[in-house]
């Protein structure tokens, strides 16, 4: 058995799935062009059956993309197939990526059907899709609750039929390591003619396994991952393409295994994605958390001091973090900044260098300790598309013993716009004085608010989910001062909704 791993990316497919974490194509092509840099094998650019978005997006992640197989997701479905050939016109390596339900509970639950029946459909989906493209990966969806016996038969018939990937999903995160692992020997000591496809596993993280369940894989014969950047995807996520890669880096004496991955593009490529989804990386998230090599205790820190590896089980620098001499205050120049900002992997136009520039010396003002995060919000801010309703002015009083209220001015497509209103609080009053000028019926469905460094001064990181006429858009707002953060991410709606141009 070859002992390179290939890393199947699917931040672009599960991972976009998230709500709130849609991507515009050019955004997409973005986080395609790093993915390319950090070597991975295979990008999953998307499902395009699902949406006409997703399927500009296969097609033109396909042509800005050299050398990584880009891959289309469909269902066991011809008119699926179909469409996911065609978005893979202009990719120099294209896979489809078929398959359907063979749990009992997709079976009988989702799919209304028959074992039988579903194998048939997997073979026939796999003979439609090789038609089209000669690298075809069949998934048996919830693989992970399927009974070994049966997903034998099924993958043995689909390799038969051509498959040259067989992926073993665990979809619901169910298994346990050990279990997930026998499931991936099991296969390869029971199929005929396994050693003619390649076997992936695909674990999410609902019971926090699912990095866990994809060593085991890979320890029993899997050779390729499916995995996402900082582990996001449906639910819990899906596995973390920075945690399997670096296991295989830390531990290579006892597994033996490589991947393509150069790892020193790990941290930028994290900040990249959790930048443009607007989903923030958990300072505890192993390998590219924020605390993740920080280490506070004066006992650690002694430690360390002495030798490194006393506490460090990896070097930072491996991952690309290099923790920067240069500390941005008020006093640093464009150049510190730039040399920052080239550090995370962000390299601006002089003009776009400028705007942050001007953004970063507003918010040294008022907080001492800028931090990597803080800089890729300004970053965020000023790359973020123009937007026709935007905030002018916003004034609020408040306090303990005192009514709310709030003043606020809208520039509408070049126009100035007043209210002010009383409400349960300086966000509700600021957002009914918006809602008097905008006129639009919405509701707030969720409203998060997050502090992504540390202490009082720091950053405030809004999302808001609004409702209008049954659909839901997904906002984004971050200022140090909460309140304008919350109007801002609900312009960041309100500026979605279809029919904004004839607000007011
Ligand atoms: O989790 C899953 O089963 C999937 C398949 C569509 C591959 O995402
Ligand atoms: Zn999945």
């Amino acid at each position: 058995m070859s002992d390179r791993l290939f890393i199947f990316d699917t931040t672009l497919r599960d991972g976009e799935q998230v709500p709130g974490c849609q991507l515009n194509t050019v955004e997409k092509i973005e986080v395609a062009k790093a993915l390319q840099e950090l070597g991975v094998d295979i990008i999953e650019a998307g499902f395009p059956i699902s949406s006409p978005g997703d399927f500009e997006s296969v097609v033109e992640i396909s042509k800005a993309v050299t050398w990584p197989t880009i891959c289309a997701l469909t269902r066991a479905v011809q008119k699926d197939i179909d469409v996911a050939a065609e978005s893979l016109k202009y990719a120099k390596k294209g896979r489809i990526h078929t398959g359907i339900g063979t749990s009992y509970f997709h079976i009988h639950h989702k799919l209304n059907s028959t074992p039988d029946a579903i194998l048939e459909r997997a073979v026939e989906a796999v003979k439609y899709a090789k038609k089209y493209v000669e690298d075809v990966e069949f998934y048996a969806e919830d693989a992970g609750r399927t009974e070994n016996e049966y997903l034998a038969k099924v993958v043995e018939a689909v390799i038969k039929a051509g498959a040259t990937v067989v992926n073993i999903p665990d979809t619901t995160g169910y298994c346990l390591p050990h279990e997930f692992g026998e499931k991936i020997k099991y296969l390869v000591e029971n199929v005929n003619g396994v050693h003619k496809a390649v076997i992936s596993t695909h674990c999410h993280n609902d019971l926090g396994m699912a990095t866990a369940n994809t060593i085991s894989g890979i320890m029993n014969g899997a050779r390729q991952a499916e995995v996402t950047i900082n582990g996001i995807g449906e639910r819990a996520g899906n596995t973390s393409l920075e945690e399997v890669v670096m296991i295989l880096k830390s531990r290579y004496q006892v597994l033996g295994i490589e991947t393509g991955v150069n790892t020193k593009n790990i941290y930028h490529t994290s900040r990249l994605v959790s930048t443009l989804m607007n989903m923030p990386v958990q300072p505890n998230k192993a390998v590219v958390g924020r605390n993740a090599f920080a280490h506070s205790s004066g006992i650690h820190q002694d430690g360390v001091l002495k030798f490194r590896e006393n506490y460090e089980i990896m070097d930072p620098a491996d991952v690309g973090i290099n923790e920067s001499s240069i500390l941005l205050t008020a006093r640093s120049g464009r150049a510190a900044l730039k040399h920052r900002l080239e550090i995370m992997g962000f390299e601006l136009t002089k003009e776009k260098l400028e705007e942050v520039y001007e953004q970063f010396l507003k918010l040294a003002d008022k907080k001492k300790d800028i931090r990597d995060d803080d800089i890729a919000l300004l970053v965020g801010d000023a790359t973020r598309q123009e937007h026709r309703i935007k905030l002018d002015f916003l004034q609020v009083v408040t306090g303990k013993s005192l009514t709310p209220m709030a003043i606020v001015k809208l520039n509408i497509a070049g126009e100035s716009f007043e209210a002010s209103s009383s409400g349960n609080g300086p966000v509700d009053a600021a957002i009914k004085a918006v809602k008097q000028i905008i006129h639009r019926q919405v509701t707030i469905e969720e409203f998060l608010v997050q502090a992504i460094t540390r202490g009082s001064d720091d950053i405030g990181k809004v999302h808001m989910q609004i409702d209008y006429n049954d659909s839901i858009f997904h906002g984004f707002g971050a200022h140090t001062d909460i309140v304008t953060a919350s109007v801002e991410a609900f312009l960041d709606a309100i500026n979605k909704l279809p029919v904004v141009h004839e607000a007011v």
